[in-house]
């Protein structure tokens, strides 16, 4: 295929591992000592920074001492040691107020080392990991290597030289340095926090990938390389099933276009053939919009709209991320992910607004807006969640309305739902890694909003409060059970850089549904 051949091979992700090793002894080409706020009278330098400085001579203290460093947060300061030091530059790097450093700042602190080394050239990097008031060791050194993978990351495979005149630079090692007492805790929750940002990562990639590159077809490839490396069950539907099952709502949405649909389940620990249930672990469902390429059909986009529509299927890859980190991180529970891949096209064989549809639940649809596709892609994934698996709970994720980047703007997604456990649930996994949520009401008064005139439910709630009637419309289908939706339209792609993000697909939710399956372990919905 010519797509793959014009693609650059992926680099391999940065290697990071955890080292017990005194600082000043770090052959790396960067040492990083992150530093909380320093008071500039009476400055005193943590113990293992403190053990840097002597074996520089005290060159460090020199540089605080004059004023040039405060560990403000993002601050940074280039130190070149020479002698007393095997690294070849040390990066001071401002962690703000000692008494407010969370996970976040470390992810943060840490995304900022790497760029800096980056920017700079460089291929090695050590960090020296600083103590936290509000984190253990465990915390400390998860959140920093999620910075510095995340950090990491470019989507640059269709750029032959990096987009540059020279090769890119890029750091391709960091070493975490704890104390030896430290290491096994930190070891063990590095390899968490890399788990989970490598699988932020992959949603990351799929969802910046172009939309000739990725079909619902190559989707479904790439969702079985996932599968076969981390060892989930995938099965995967194709057109002549689909009809079969009578997945009218998520076909009419896929006719215009002339690449076939294909609907993606991955499972992690999958009852055995034979077994009854699921073996006593509780099911729960991920569903993911995989919306390849969205035009708005014959409703079509104004142009300046319809950019950046390659983003329409970062739920579904958030699904496939998190489904890859689930298995890696051996969530306790049967998890099934279930991603729609559409492409929304008009043409003469797409469907109409007039339209009347039949669901996979048999309810019909008035089609108002061919543009509103999503969530008759969501209607018939989520029958199939609840009909198939019966699962205690039910998320699903998708970039659903313009409008919810009205009412929110970039800095949350929102939340609604049937269940106020789970809403909530989700509202405070998203703080503990800071992902946020906001939540929007939904009643019966939105559901009842819903019903059509010639119709059993309309598609579309009219102008106002665009992000409620769509997930007032999901409901018809989700049923009772305890189900929530996540509207990530308003953050799953960003141009405004951040150092753990430096524009394109953001990747959001990995991080909280991972999160939201440890903790409804202990919860009673
Ligand atoms: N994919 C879009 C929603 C979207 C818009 C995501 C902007 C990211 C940025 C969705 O399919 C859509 O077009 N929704 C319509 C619904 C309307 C026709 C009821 C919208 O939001 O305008
Ligand atoms: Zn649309
Ligand atoms: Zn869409």
């Amino acid at each position: 295929m010519a797509a793959a051949r014009s693609r650059k091979q992926s680099p391999a992700p940065l290697d990071v591992s955890v080292s017990a090793r005194r600082a000043a002894d770090c052959p790396a080409d960067w040492l990083v000592l992150p530093l909380c706020e320093l008071d500039p009278a009476r400055w005193r330098l943590p113990a293992r920074a403190q053990a840097v400085d002597r074996a520089l001579s005290g060159r460090i203290g020199e540089v605080l001492s004059v004023g040039d460093f405060r560990g403000r947060r993002g601050q940074t300061l280039v130190l070149y040691p020479g002698e007393g030091c095997k690294a070849e530059r040390i990066l001071l790097l401002g962690l703000g107020e000692d008494s407010e450093l969370d996970a976040e700042g470390l992810r943060e602190a840490a995304g900022r080392a790497i760029r800096a080394a980056e920017s700079r050239g460089g291929k090695s990097l050590a960090i020296l990991a600083p103590s936290s008031r509000r984190l253990k060791t465990s915390g400390v050194a998860q959140a920093l290597a999620e910075g510095l993978v995340l950090g990491a990351y470019r989507f640059d495979r269709y750029q032959s030289n990096g987009g540059d005149d020279e090769p890119r630079r890029r750091v391709e090692s960091a070493q975490l340095l704890f104390e030896s007492g430290d290491t096994r805790a930190a070891r063990t929750a590095a390899a968490t926090g890399i788990a989970l940002s490598e699988s932020q990562n992959l949603a990351r990639d799929l969802s910046n990938e172009p939309p000739n590159h990725l079909p619902p077809v190559e989707v479904a490839k790439r969702a079985t390389d996932v599968a076969k490396e981390v060892g989930l069950k995938i099965r995967i539907m194709e057109p002549a099933e689909l009809k079969r099952r009578k997945f009218g709502a998520m076909m009419a949405v896929a006719q215009g276009s002339a690449n076939p649909p294909r609907l993606i389940v991955l499972e992690h620990n999958a009852p055995k053939k034979g077994a009854a249930g699921s073996r006593g672990r509780k099911t729960i469902c991920l569903v993911g919009k995989g919306v390849c390429f969205d035009s708005g059909g014959l409703s079509l986009k104004p142009s300046t709209s319809m950019v950046k529509m390659k983003h329409d299927m970062s739920g579904g890859a958030t699904v496939i991320g998190a489904m890859r980190a689930a298995a890696l991180l051996r969530v306790p529970h049967h998890v099934v992910g279930i991603v729609g891949a559409v492409e929304n096209m008009p043409s003469g064989t797409a469907y109409r607004p007039d339209d009347v549809i039949t669901s996979a639940c048999g309810k019909t649809i008035e089609v108002q807006n061919t543009d509103a596709e999503g969530r008759l892609v969501l209607a018939d994934c989520l029958h199939l969640a609840r009909t198939e698996f019966d699962p205690i709970a039910t998320i699903d994720l998708a970039t659903l309305t313009g409008a919810c980047g009205v009412a929110l703007g970039s800095w949350s997604a929102a939340v609604l739902g049937n269940h106020e456990r789970l809403v909530e649930l989700l509202i405070r996994s998203g703080e503990k890694v800071g992902e946020r949520f906001w939540q929007l009401p939904l009643w019966d008064v939105h559901r009842e909003h819903m019903r059509s005139k010639i119709a059993d439910v309309k598609q579309t709630g009219g102008r106002e409060g665009g992000t409620i009637t769509a997930a007032a419309f999901l409901w018809h289908f989700a049923g009772d059970g305890p189900w929530a939706h996540l509207d990530i339209a308003s953050v799953a792609d960003s141009e405004t850089g951040t150092p753990l993000h430096r524009g394109g697909a953001t990747g959001f939710g990995v991080r909280t549904l991972i999160e939201l399956l440890h903790e409804i372990g202990e919860a009673k919905l």
